[in-house]
């Protein structure tokens, strides 16, 4: 009987399980720009990148503007909810306490961010892929305040985390002219060093404890009708869609290296590129009826920078793929969600068991 306790604590010691009853819930860390935001740039009161004006979020509580930039909800809050995972708050949102943190993580994301520094500067105000891991720094100088270091880097060892940034990086920065980076590289090099910044910001996340990680590839931004409205015949812009597509085949090849080589990590990929594309060029077939005009529109003088008290509302929002000149709507969300679901192969986390504390590597 004795040995059978003994047997006990040795397993429940290696497999990390802890005896004492402490344990931290697993919970997500959000980076991305405004396809994630969840209120930080409301708070950034000089920020033009905003959504908090009706009719932002009309599909999601109690329909009122909530800070994210779609009727209802983001790709992240439809994976985390399928996971059974608690959605994050935004890091700026006031009431943030250390215990919101250790029971429901944080979000960073902002809208007009990218993965490199200069972009969407004409938003005046953004946090970038940088600045937000700066911020996530300060968020584990607080929790290691409150519960201690060895607990805190269990609770940050066990957290998931969400990168999804890159689209900004090309619509507000290389693709237009007003920015240095625009003249300065060509479609090659820019990407090489988009992506070479992108790889630094993903192992300082695992020097900083990150473990469990996925990056988010980008969908077909030729497409969106901002982009579309650019061209004469009112087609995706090719060359935009070109450089997503080479994007996305870079950054999951440095995803799947780094995964390879960071100790202890899951580190993956996932794009919904072609099922975006797909549902683009047949809309129908997925149960959609528009695929090029924002459902949320300011009339003739589009593209109005976003959508605004003014504007008309399409009559079905569950049967377009865009919600803004940017943004695609829940519907479209729930889609690509559903498509990163089974390209990760996810499972439910079942809160009740403590979190495994080494992922499997390379699952
Ligand atoms: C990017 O911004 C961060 C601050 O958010 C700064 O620490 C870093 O040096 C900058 N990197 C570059 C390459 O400018
Ligand atoms: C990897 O996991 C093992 C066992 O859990 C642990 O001893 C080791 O310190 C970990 N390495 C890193 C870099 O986290």
């Amino acid at each position: 009987m004795k040995l059978d306790v003994v047997l006990i604590i040795i397993v429940a010691i290696i497999f990390g399980i802890g005896l004492d009853g402490y344990h931290c819930k697993m919970v997500q860390f959000i980076f991305g720009d405004s396809l994630s935001d969840v209120g930080n740039n409301k708070y950034l009161s000089k920020s033009l990148a905003q959504a908090s004006l009706p009719w932002y979020g009309i599909d999601l509580g109690n329909g009122l503007p909530n800070g994210r930039f779609c009727n209802g909800r983001t790709v992240a809050d439809i994976i985390g909810d399928n996971m059974g995972l608690p959605r994050p708050p935004a890091f700026l949102d006031p009431s943030l306490s250390e215990d919101d943190i250790l029971e429901n993580g944080v979000n960073y994301a902002s809208g007009g961010g990218g993965i490199l520094n200069e972009t969407g500067s004409y938003f005046i105000q953004r946090f970038s892929l940088y600045k937000q891991i700066e911020l996530f720094q300060g968020t584990q100088e607080l929790i290691r305040s409150k519960i201690g270091k060895e607990e805190a880097e269990k609770f940050f060892q066990g957290a998931r985390y969400v990168v999804a940034l890159g689209s900004n990086d090309f619509i507000n920065n290389y693709l237009m002219p007003l920015y240095s980076d625009s003249w300065t590289f060509n479609d090659e090099t820019f990407i090489d060093y988009l992506v070479g910044t992108l790889q630094e910001q993903l192992k300082l996340l695992h020097s900083l404890g990150a473990r469990q990680l996925m990056v988010f590839g980008l969908g077909p931004m030729g497409c969106i009708p901002l982009q579309r409205v650019l061209t004469t015949s009112g087609n995706c812009q090719e060359r935009t869609n070109k450089l997503a597509i080479s994007f996305n085949k870079a950054s999951s090849k440095v995803v799947n290296d780094l995964g390879k080589q960071l100790p202890n990590s899951s580190y993956r990929f996932g794009d919904a590129y072609d099922v975006v594309n797909n549902v683009i060029s047949n809309p129908s077939e997925f149960g959609f009826e528009n695929a090029d005009s924002p459902c949320c529109s300011f009339g003739k003088i589009r593209p109005a920078l976003t959508c605004i008290p003014a504007s008309t509302l399409c009559k079905d929002r569950s049967k377009y793929v865009f919600w803004d000149e940017y943004h695609p709507s829940d519907k479209a969300n729930e889609l690509i969600a559903n498509e990163l679901i089974k390209k990760f192969g996810f499972k439910r986390v079942d809160q009740t068991e403590a979190p495994s504390p080494s992922p499997t590597p390379d699952a």
